[in-house]
């Protein structure tokens, strides 16, 4: 088996998934005319070809105003649907899924429109794809702490559809200490939690992301490169990273994939995984990610087999399915040798 077949059929396991960042520009436009909502653009070509981002913020400005034809349940259902769908392609065995309601409630959209699509696709997924999956709930840091606590007190009734909290949307100027008593509020009620730290901001994010928010996964995490004795302690306490290769070039946080450090943190002993992010936005899903790395380093297959397996470790699931999927994956690359 080639490389390419190896990532192709390699199982897969996501945990950094904007499910709103997977939001074709077909499927764009087949809700803003269902919705009668206006673009700025006259085609789904010309919405991608306004796809050049700069840096994580001329990102947003364009994704939050993507996420405005998402209306009604059905919608945040097609949404999701789709992306499994992907998911199948990709060999993608277990995901783990963000979603903003904030992005939705502060437009007048019901948090329950929101959670009861994406969660109906979900277990539509189990049940007809065998993709199994886990949902993460956002705060939008740029956003103050009330409305984070308010979105909270919004997720209570949902709490057994939600594994964990984030912290996503702008990370310069917003640092996770403005989170420190909403993530507490969070992880009293039973919420685990995670933080996208280290992307575009300092080092300091991923220590305090660590110490206040007391975050089980570091969402990106790149930059800890920066401070030798952090790398050296993230890969002391197995603290996972879910790193997103092709999100991380079109974002310029590396100006080139050849520059990207994923392999030398692997190396290093540090627990990276690979995710996709915004596949919508950056030009990929899991296997592209997959091919974009392998392509650009120079690493094993025993190497990619490695991404999964710290994927499934870093998972939120039992440690039951965490044996069955690591099962998967060891069959996998025992049939691999084969042909
Ligand atoms: N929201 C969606 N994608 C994001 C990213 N890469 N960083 C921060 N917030 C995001
Ligand atoms: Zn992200």
């Amino acid at each position: 088996m080639n490389q390419t077949q190896f990532i192709q059929q390699l199982p897969k396991v996501e945990l950094h998934l904007h499910i709103e960042g997977s939001l074709e520009p077909e499927m764009m436009f087949a809700l803003a005319q269902r919705n009668n909502i206006e673009l700025p653009f006259a085609t789904p070509e010309e919405v991608k070809a306004a796809y050049e981002f700069n840096n994580l913020q001329s990102f947003l400005d364009i994704y939050y105003q993507g996420a405005n034809v998402l209306v009604h349940e059905q919608d945040f259902y097609d949404l999701t649907w789709a992306y499994l769908k992907r998911c199948q392609q990709d060999n993608v065995i277990h995901t783990e899924i963000f979603f903003d309601p904030q992005t939705h409630t502060s437009r007048g959209i019901a948090f329950a429109t929101v959670i009861e699509g994406i969660s109906r696709a979900l277990q539509e997924g189990e049940k007809q794809l065998g993709i199994t999956s886990r949902l993460i709930m956002c705060f939008l840091r740029h956003l103050d702490e009330q409305s984070a606590f308010e979105t909270l007190e919004q997720a209570l009734p949902y709490k057994e559809k939600i594994i964990a909290v984030g912290l996503d949307s702008s990370e310069l100027g917003h640092p996770p200490e403005k989170f420190m008593r909403v993530f507490a509020k969070a992880r009293e009620e039973g919420f685990l939690s995670v933080a996208h730290a280290g992307e575009e901001g300092p080092v300091s994010n991923i220590y305090d992301s660590l110490e206040l928010l007391n975050v089980s996964r570091i969402d990106h995490g790149v930059r800890c490169s920066d401070d030798a004795v952090l790398v050296a302690e993230l890969a002391e306490i197995s603290m996972p990273l879910t790193v997103c290769p092709l999100s991380n070039t079109k974002l310029k946080v590396f100006e080139k994939m050849e520059q990207h450090n994923i392999v030398e943190l692997l190396r290093q002993g540090v627990r990276v995984t690979i995710n996709s992010d915004d596949p919508a936005y950056f030009g990929g899903y899991m296997t592209d990610n997959f091919m974009a790395v392998a392509q650009s380093h120079d690493v094993t297959l025993q190497e990619m087999a490695q991404f999964t397996q710290n994927a499934i470790e870093a998972s939120f699931i039992s440690n039951q399915e965490k044996q069955q999927l690591l099962a998967k994956l060891h069959a996998f690359v025992e049939r691999s040798k084969q042909v």
